[in-house]
């Protein structure tokens, strides 16, 4: 019941500290009295307060500009270093932000302040900011704060150290024992509770302290002192301060959250009699709970302090940096402080702009943590009677918070430009250096370089870093993925620096982009006829490539001898059509088709990057026929006869071999009578015709019963020559002498006639040409030859068809006088033209010569001589000596009985002839 009553007690008083805010105002005039000793400058940062029971000095971080500042306490001329120890001994607190602004508090009650009276408080500081070059400049801060409101008791927890000053008046000293009996009753006994007030007024006539951790410990003063303790007497009160760490101070745990406790009962002996005060402080330790948002501070209202659960909270007051705030600087902060089961709830949001954040790395993850510093201010009345002032102040420091940053590739794969974007970092860090495949550079080394990198910064103060790094770059690393698609990858690693504290951290990335950016090689060619002219663009790769002719690569011995020629972008040469790279595709009578697969490949991978493949006919000899009847073949290993071996082919007589054979050539050469040469005449052409094949391979070259082989390949190339006649190369009539051999056309041969005037009927010498015109005395014979040149075929005849004789040169000109008819002669000849035998014996091949006669006449026309000269013509065809129809074994009629009994010219004979004629032969006139 009485529990409940209490909790009521408390609501109920909430409600009257909201309502007293506004009352209770800091007291005492605000003084800055800033006396630079040393140097004038820089006097605008320092800045005093009174906050209640004690004074806050801000020193803006203008003032010390990155340098350490040291901080003195100041008495008359005694002038005191503010060490930690010393600090925490004498009520002194010292802490900075990161960006040095830095905020002491100092008790009213600390050792070094003017005392009047337990009213006026003088507090004089120096503060030295130590220059770089050991010098230092010195400004003193002096502040006087009025405060005459103390409680009975009065306690602080400072961040470094924890106070209690009690009223030493002897109403007190008795409320106090009577306290202590009730609550803790482990106090001495009460033999001195006659205590005159007197004895107690005289500073510093402490007999012993007893410390309670919690067994009892006594000690004097000087020891206390020793150990670290604060203990002093002012005109009403004794001052007890200890660090949080000192020996005789112990934990106790209350309802759940930790405080410090520090207790401690002194007695004061005067001649005859001993006072006693019992002093105890408790400083919370713990009690927080964090989430990403919420700062929940929970201080026990049950605590070591608390006589009993009648205690009444008389004020309560939240505060920041050691200053009060009203509710509605809370409300517009989201602060919240409220009391729930006995403990005291303060709620604070995290990131809010009383506190900070600040960077650590933690195993070089980036972290951030929020500091903030409230204050907690309570005045409560323990069983109606005493009342105490207590006065938190409690830095607090998120846990470490793991804050990734977050890397994005903004890369333009069109501007062939990495861009990344790395943070959110706090504006204490600060980007050192950047690590490529290629090495380390700073910021400053990577903008030279042409690398942009731009710190963006956030309205909060927050940051982002960019960077940008053109592919070009080398420390890109350029992989090629397939054929036509480059992966480009930036590898960084970001060197980071927290400041002030110099901790480093970096941050990994990889970044990538996949182009389709290469241009594959081209490749194009042509032929002229001989050759293949081949040209390869390299696209933009360079000539990253090796080149296949046919079945092999480009070695550099051929690149010589195709006279490989290359500048930066194209490569070109020229590949004979009989090299050994080319295949060759089909054979022509007089041209080969012949292919080159020009194929380029990547190395590395073995990609295919193109080819390209080009066939042309070529013009090549395949069969020559010469005039005397020798007869030449080649014959050519097409790739669709891969097995075939020209050494083996042969002509029809497989004794009749290659004259000349390699690897994808055979020669043939042989006579027209040799070598089962069939000969065929058509139409006055002769046709000789061999076949070139295989030949039957022997018994014992035959492959092993059983073994199964590819058959032999089906080889069979038929070899003809046409022979016609030629009249206008050898003819002794010629005015001019012939120049060259005539060069036998592929496939076509030509026998070579000539037309002759002998000298005499003995046919043994003839006219050359010089000795036209020849001349004849009318009627006198004439003896022509007409014959077959260099043919040494048995086989065939020379036939004259027509022979005739004009007035001029033209073979076709009017008047005309037939000599020879259909092979036989003119009936209507008066002058008869005779055919003359040629003896067997006479020459080698007498079917090869015709020898006629015919006596020299002229034209006339109404009797009279046109003119003395005349020119004889023959058309000539040849025959096969065992043809039986035709012009070539005509009949002749041996007499002219009728005119009408001529045989009539088939007009549908085309047969093939040749051209005859003689030269001018002039008529002797008699
Ligand atoms: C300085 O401190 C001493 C004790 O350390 C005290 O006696 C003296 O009165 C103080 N002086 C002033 C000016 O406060
Ligand atoms: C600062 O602003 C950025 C961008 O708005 C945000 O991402 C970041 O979380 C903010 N930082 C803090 C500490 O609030
Ligand atoms: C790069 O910067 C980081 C972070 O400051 C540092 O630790 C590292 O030593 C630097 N590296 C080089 C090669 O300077
Ligand atoms: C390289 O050769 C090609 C073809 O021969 C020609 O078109 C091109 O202009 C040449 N390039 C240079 C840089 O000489
Ligand atoms: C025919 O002429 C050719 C070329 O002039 C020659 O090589 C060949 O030996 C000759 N043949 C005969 C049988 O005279
Ligand atoms: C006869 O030979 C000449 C000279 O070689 C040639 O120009 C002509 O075409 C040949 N005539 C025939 C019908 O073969």
């Amino acid at each position: 019941m009485t529990w409940l009553l209490g909790i009521c007690t408390l609501w109920l008083l909430i409600v009257v500290v909201s309502a007293q805010k506004q009352l209770n105002v800091v007291p005492g005039p605000q003084m800055l009295n800033v006396v630079p000793s040393m140097n004038i400058n820089q006097r605008s940062g320092l800045q005093t307060e009174c906050v209640g029971n004690m004074m806050k000095l801000t020193v803006d971080k203008s003032l010390a500009l990155g340098s350490q500042l040291e901080f003195d306490a100041v008495n008359g001329t005694q002038i005191e270093p503010l060490t930690p120890n010393m600090a925490a001994k004498c009520g002194f607190s010292i802490d900075s932000d990161p960006w040095g602004n830095t905020k002491v508090f100092a008790s009213l009650l600390n050792c070094f302040a003017g005392n009047e009276d337990d009213a006026v408080f003088d507090i004089n500081m120096r503060i030295r900011v130590l220059g770089i070059k050991g010098g230092q400049d010195v400004f003193e801060v002096q502040k006087t704060c009025n405060y005459n409101q103390w409680a009975p008791r009065e306690i602080i927890c400072d961040r470094n150290y924890m106070e209690v000053s009690v009223n030493r008046l002897p109403a007190e000293i008795t409320a106090m024992r009577t306290q202590s009996k009730l609550g803790r009753g482990q106090v001495f006994d009460d033999q001195w509770v006659d205590t005159v007030p007197e004895a107690i007024t005289s500073s510093y006539n402490i007999w012993r302290m007893v410390f309670f951790t919690p067994k009892q410990k006594a000690m004097v003063l000087e020891d206390a002192l020793r150990t670290g303790y604060g203990v002093m007497t002012t005109k009403s009160r004794l001052v007890l301060r200890s660090a949080y760490d000192l020996p005789e101070t112990y934990v106790e745990n209350a309802n759940g959250i930790p405080m410090k406790v520090i207790r401690v009962t002194t007695y004061f002996k005067k001649q005859w009699s001993v006072t006693m005060l019992d002093t105890i402080a408790a400083c919370p330790t713990g009690g927080l709970v964090f989430t990403d948002e919420l700062i929940t501070w929970n201080f026990p209202w049950i605590n070591p302090l608390i006589a009993s659960a009648e205690t009444n909270i008389i004020e309560m007051f939240m505060g920041i940096d050691g200053k009060r705030i009203d509710s509605a600087q809370m409300a517009a902060r989201g602060y919240s402080l409220t009391i729930v089961d006995y403990q005291i709830v303060m709620k604070l949001p995290v990131g809010g702009p009383d506190g900070y954040y600040k960077s650590h790395a933690v195993n070089n993850q980036y972290h951030i943590r929020y500091a903030i510093e409230p204050m907690l201010e309570l005045l409560w009345r323990d069983s109606g009677v005493d009342t105490t002032r207590y006065k938190v102040l409690f830095p607090i420091k998120t846990p470490l918070m793991p804050r990734p940053p977050r890397f994005v590739d903004n890369s333009d794969s069109q501007l062939k430009v990495f861009d990344v974007l790395l943070g959110v970092f706090l504006y204490d860090v600060e980007l050192v250096n950047i690590t490529f495949s290629g090495g380390v550079l700073t910021v400053a080394e990577a903008t030279a370089r042409g690398f942009i990198i731009q710190e963006q910064r956030f309205q909060n103060g927050s940051k982002a870093f960019r960077l940008q790094v053109p592919f070009s770059d080398p420390f890109v690393v350029k992989t090629r993925a397939d054929l036509v698609v480059t992966v480009y990858t930036l590898g960084i690693i970001y060197g980071f620096m927290i400041l002030p504290e110099h901790v480093p951290f970096s941050y990994s990335a990889s970044v990538e982009v996949t182009l389709q950016d290469i241009i594959l090689p081209t490749l194009n060619g042509g032929c002229d006829k001989e050759n293949f002219h081949i040209q390869i663009s390299f696209g933009n790769l360079g000539k990253n490539f090796n080149v296949m002719l046919g079945t092999q690569d480009l070695t550099p011995e051929r690149s010589a001898e195709y006279g490989v020629s290359e500048n930066a972008t194209h490569m070109s040469f020229v590949v004979p059509f009989l090299a050994s790279d080319v295949a060759f595709e089909l054979m022509y009578p007089t041209s080969l088709r012949a292919r080159l697969d020009v194929l380029v490949w990547e190395p590395v991978n073995g990609w295919s990057l193109g080819d390209f493949s080009i066939a042309c006919n070529f013009p090549i000899t395949m069969t020559e026929c010469f005039s005397n009847g020798s007869m030449s073949a080649l014959a050519v290993k097409v790739e669709s006869l891969n097995q075939l071996s020209p050494r083996q082919l042969t002509l029809r007589d497989p004794s009749c071999k290659p004259k000349f054979s390699n690897e994808r050539f055979a020669y043939f050469s042989f006579d027209a009578n040799s070598c089962g040469t069939t000969r065929t005449f058509y139409d006055g052409v002769l046709m000789y015709q061999n076949e070139i094949s295989l030949a039957d391979v022997p018994a014992y070259q035959q492959p092993l019963k059983g073994v199964p082989t590819t058959p032999d390949p089906e080889y069979r190339v038929t070899v003809s020559c046409f022979y016609r006649l030629n009249d206008t190369k050898t003819v002794a009539f010629f005015t001019k002498p012939r120049e060259n051999e005539p060069l036998p056309e592929t496939g076509y041969g030509v026998l070579n006639v000539v037309l002759r005037l002998a000298m005499d009927g003995s046919y043994s010498q003839f006219y050359a040409q010089e000795d036209y015109p020849v001349i004849q005395y009318l009627r006198r014979p004439l003896y022509f030859e007409v014959s077959l040149l260099q043919s040494t075929d048995p086989q065939i005849e020379l036939v004259l068809e027509d022979c005739w004789a004009t007035l001029k040169d033209d073979r076709n000109s009017t008047p005309r006088w037939d000599l020879i008819v259909d092979g036989c002669v003119n009936l209507d000849d008066g002058y008869e033209t005779v055919f003359h035998p040629v003896p067997s014996d006479w020459v080698q091949f007498p079917t090869h010569i015709k020898h006629f006669e015919i006596k020299m006449f002229a034209f006339m026309e109404q009797n009279v001589i046109l003119k003395d000269q005349i020119f004889v013509h023959c058309d000539a065809v040849l025959c096969d000596i065992n043809q039986t129809d035709g012009i070539c074994r005509k009949r002749c009629p041996s007499s002219n009985p009728l005119k009408t009994n001529k045989v009539r010219r088939d007009t549908s004979d085309q047969l093939e002839r040749t051209q005859l004629s003689s030269g001018r032969i002039l008529l002797l006139s008699s």
